[in-house]
């Protein structure tokens, strides 16, 4: 299955903190004080599941908590995480196959959609803001290169990347694929944007104000 991470979901953890320290991690966590108590939150893609350990930390109880992820071995290491007296619905499925009635007030997407090519980034954004409430937030969090400024060395990591991941045979995207033209199109307001990692990873909370 296409971005799925089975193959290196023990490794996964390590690897990121090997090459970005704990930039992927920080970008994440600076993000959770603004979640609203109560919230229902939907998270995609939460790999190993740390991001529900972080979460029980600002909310050890009240969050509705809804986690999509196409791993299997992602999902069964999330399953194990101490997420105290938050509610979790474990969902083991690519998000393009996932359908609910519920609407959220919170969508996590951290480091998702720079495994996606263009055609399934624009579905699943679309999809997405359909599960979004009006006023709801959504955390986007993801690698950026500027074309003006763009540094040689991020263009050059950015390739080793995702070579590294085709030879695994695990993502799918050759280039990165810029979300911000999507979220201001669909009237969407920055809350909050914060840089990491020399400006390679971005971190932006967007609010739907429509
Ligand atoms: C780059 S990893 C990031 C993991 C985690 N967010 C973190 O920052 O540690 C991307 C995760 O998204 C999952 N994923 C990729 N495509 C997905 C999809 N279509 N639906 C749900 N999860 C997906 C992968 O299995 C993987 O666990």
């Amino acid at each position: 299955m296409l971005n799925n991470y089975d193959k290196i979901a023990n490794h996964y953890d390590t690897l990121s903190r090997l090459v970005f320290f704990k930039s992927q991690v920080n970008a994440q966590i600076n993000q959770l004080q603004y979640i609203p108590k109560g919230s229902t939150v939907l998270i995609v893609g939460g790999g190993t599941g740390w991001i529900l350990e972080e979460l029980a930390r600002v909310y050890a109880s009240g969050l509705k908590i809804v986690y999509v992820e196409i791993s299997a071995k992602m999902t069964a290491l999330s399953q194990k995480r101490n997420y105290q007296d938050n509610q979790v619905e474990f969902v083991n499925l690519g998000i393009e196959d996932f359908e609910t009635n519920i609407t959220f007030d919170v969508i996590l997407t951290p480091f998702l959609f720079d495994n996606f090519a263009e055609q399934r980034a624009v579905k699943v954004f679309g999809q997405l803001n359909g599960y979004l409430k009006t006023d709801g937030l959504w955390f986007l969090v993801d690698f950026s290169l500027h074309k003006t400024n763009g540094n040689w060395w991020k263009r050059l990591l950015l390739k080793s990347m995702y070579r590294f991941f085709k030879l695994l045979g695990i993502v799918e995207a050759n280039h990165l694929v810029d979300m911000n033209p999507y979220f201001l199109k669909w009237a969407y307001q920055i809350l909050e944007l914060r840089l990491y990692y020399g400006g390679f990873i971005k971190a932006v909370i967007f609010k739907k104000i429509k």
